[in-house]
């Protein structure tokens, strides 16, 4: 008998169980346990019927990542649904916890479904670059009709099982023992005829009585996604589904599910997959932790409104302190907004939303954080005030309290030092809107104790985020990158290129957006206040700051926006700024490539990634792909800038990055030492073992 199938029989019904920890991953032994299972209960008269389910609290995760880049191992995925499908009496898929990718193909196979309230059921293939493919996009529009199913499958996000009540996906939601109302409803369905998925009929039929209006939602749906190869697979699986008899449809979603699995967009995908849960487990080397029950956030502008959430969201109480009364108001109005928002959009129940803005309480006195075991400061990028809130801090909280910045770019150990107790400072820096963004580069400063880092790193991972662990330096990790691509970005500008060029080869490699739109969004004065603190001349950016042109807000920056539009136009008063500027600057003017406005935009940043390596700041070339891939919006299908270089080759990666320093004569732009040592050994980053940061 299989060790990863159980099968346990009483009162007539056979209980199938995968037991797989720690998420019950279909790898070959689960399908051969099935198989094995079926086979034998086939036959077994001394059952009425059977339930599927999975061991400790989750039904199923889905087929094994791991097997992805392996040869394929009998039986396939394929076998064991067909023999779900045709098991001779009632079946039913017991769902509790996830039942996610194959899991959820699992129990569509399945004559009928049940769960537990909070289940969460989903097809994420496509945000591991493929599509389901082994019926899912088959079944679920069978069961739920292809304006249901499409949100499911092209974008990857779960819903609830109390979401999908009533939608013909889930045939019953129970409370209680989920076991033993599975048991009590399949008694109730003793003697029904089932109708499987495959049999059903209604939603094809409906398509086929209007084929515009379901092109158009493959239309619609294909042109949303970023990552167009997968969502045109899902569109021609969805295509199979109305034209093909139903085993040839689920060939032709065989086969282009193999074709993504194989393809350079799920790899990248699958080894950020790894990669993220790989630096979720450092930083956890102390024996304890430290309590945080109670926490405070100092500073409730954007990034303390949103870490406020975050750890609201997270069920823990929070004192949000601003020694202005005004930015405080406008905090829980803000606060209340959002809430609002998720309320309307489904997303949380009106009891928990107020549970949760309720958590939040206000006060103008940093003497609020006083009873909290963990404080994080919010307030801006001013290393003097800064220091002067760590020392109220060190004083007004007891020893022991984590004290955490939220700076992007400051010394951590400078603001320790302003403190008596440096080991209970670290930084935690979230990305805005910090509810929303997955991101948390947790700074671990010289003196930072372990297990505050430690339980900052649970903390942060309590609240649903992304941990990298970083070392100290100007900007971590994706700041010092990402302040590498502004002069660069400048530079071109001032050889002539303009904003919407730069941009439009930017999302064409797969940003969401360009980073002269990006600069308009988040407002082109701060950077511009930065330069004149260091004394840094950008001709571009400082004249339209001096034009008043500071991004969105003001209506114009690097484009123009319509009032109440956030849509970027194209602005002849840019351009003709920005030829006059590469005219007085003596630049000639020549066509320049897409090729090299991209290289001019990534190597730079790729050069930064390998300072950080050498300086130890990241702890291995995977950690600065999950900072890119959850912080920066980097297209996740390409796998994040060093997975990006080794695949381009660090021997193209050194040359260029000479070739265009000797060009543009930016001695910044020389290859790093490790670039030019890899590449002369031939090596690239992947060779590198992971450091300690
Ligand atoms: N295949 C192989 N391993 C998987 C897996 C899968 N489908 N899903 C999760 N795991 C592994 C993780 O790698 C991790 O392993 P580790 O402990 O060695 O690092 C472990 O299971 C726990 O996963 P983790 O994500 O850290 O736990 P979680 O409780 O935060 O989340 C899930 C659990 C199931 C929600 C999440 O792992 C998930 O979404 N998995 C992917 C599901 C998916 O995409 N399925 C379709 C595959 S085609």
């Amino acid at each position: 008998m299989s060790n990863v199938v159980r099968v346990e029989t009483s009162d007539r019904v056979a209980r199938i169980l995968i037991d797989r920890p720690p998420v019950n991953a279909m790898n070959v032994d689960v399908r051969r346990g099935l198989l094995e299972a079926l086979s034998v209960l086939r036959g077994d008269a001394g059952i009425d019927g059977a339930i599927l389910a999975g061991a400790g609290g989750r039904f199923c995760a889905g087929s094994d990542i791991e097997e992805f880049d392996a040869p394929p191992a009998a039986p396939s995925s394929v076998e064991v649904f067909a023999a779900l499908e045709n098991f001779p009496k009632p079946l039913v898929a017991a769902i509790a916890g996830v039942a996610f990718g194959g899991g959820l193909e699992l129990a569509l196979a399945c004559a009928y479904r049940v769960a537990s309230p909070d289940a969460r059921l989903g097809l994420p293939e496509v945000k591991l670059g493929m599509l389901p493919g082994g019926g899912g996009t088959q079944r679920l529009p069978r069961l739920v009709g292809f304006d249901r199913a499409a949100p499911m499958i092209f974008r990857g996000e779960p819903v609830s099982a109390k979401e999908a009540e009533g939608s013909g996906l889930i045939d019953a939601v129970v409370e209680g023992d989920l076991l033993e109302a599975a048991v009590a409803f399949l008694f109730a369905r003793r003697g029904d005829t089932v109708r499987p998925a495959a049999a059903r009929s209604t939603w094809i039929d409906r398509v086929r009585e209007d084929r515009p209006a379901f092109e158009a939602l493959l239309k619609d749906w294909t042109a949303k996604a970023r990552e167009k190869k997968s969502a045109n697979a899902i569109a021609e699986a969805f295509r199979a589904a109305v034209d093909l008899p139903f085993d040839q449809a689920l060939q032709r979603e065989r086969a282009l599910f193999v074709e993504r699995r194989d393809s350079a967009e799920a790899k990248a995908q699958r080894y950020l997959f790894f990669a993220e849960r790989d630096a979720a487990k450092v930083g956890l080397d102390a024996p304890s932790v430290r309590p945080v029950d109670r926490t405070a956030v100092v500073g409730a502008g954007t990034m303390g409104v949103g870490i406020a959430m975050a750890l609201a969201n997270a069920g823990l109480p929070v004192a949000l302190i601003d020694s202005d009364e005004k930015t405080l108001d406008r905090a829980a109005a803000t606060i209340a907004t959002n809430y609002r928002r998720q309320i309307e959009s489904g997303a949380l129940t009106a009891i928990e939303a107020a549970r949760r803005e309720e958590s939040i309480r206000r006060g103008t006195a940093i003497t609020a954080a006083g009873d909290c075991q963990l404080v994080i400061e919010a307030v801006f990028e001013d290393l003097g005030l800064k220091k002067e809130i760590f020392a109220t801090l060190d004083r007004v909280t007891a020893r022991g309290t984590i004290l955490a910045t939220n700076t992007s770019t400051l010394d951590v150990d400078a603001i320790a030092a302003a403190t008596t107790r440096p080991g209970d400072v670290l930084g935690l820096h979230f990305f805005s809107p910090a509810h929303i963004m997955r991101l948390v580069e947790v700074v671990k400063g010289r003196a930072t104790a372990p297990d505050v880092l430690k339980t900052a790193v649970m903390l942060a991972r309590k609240m649903g985020k992304a941990t990298v662990v970083v070392g100290v330096c100007d900007g971590f990790v994706g700041n010092r990158m990402h302040l590498r691509r502004a002069p660069n970005v400048e530079r071109l500008l001032q050889e002539g290129v303009m904003p919407a060029t730069i941009d439009r080869v930017a999302t064409a490699f797969g940003f969401a957006m360009g980073p002269c739109a990006t600069s308009d969004l988040t407002g082109l004065d701060v950077q511009w206040r930065i330069r004149q603190a260091k004394g840094i001349r950008y001709p571009v950016a400082d004249a339209l700051c001096e034009m008043g042109r500071l991004g969105q807000k003001a209506g114009a920056g690097y484009y123009r926006y319509d009032p109440g539009s956030r849509r970027p136009l194209e602005d002849p008063v840019v351009h003709d700024l920005i030829r006059k500027t590469a005219v007085s600057l003596g630049n000639a003017p020549r066509a320049i490539g897409d090729e090299e406005i991209l290289d001019r935009l990534l190597l730079p940043m790729i050069n930064e990634g390998a300072g950080l390596l050498e300086e130890g700041i990241a702890r291995c070339p995977a950690d600065i792909d999950v900072v890119w891939a959850t912080g920066y919006g980097w297209p996740t299908w390409r796998g994040g800038p060093m997975y990006f270089a080794d695949h381009i080759g660090l021997i193209t990666i050194r040359d260029r990055l000479e070739r265009y320093s000797t060009q543009l004569g930016d001695e910044t732009l020389r290859p790093a030492r490790l670039i030019k040592a890899l590449a002369a050994a031939g090596r690239g980053f992947s060779s590198l073992p992971a450091a300690r940061v």
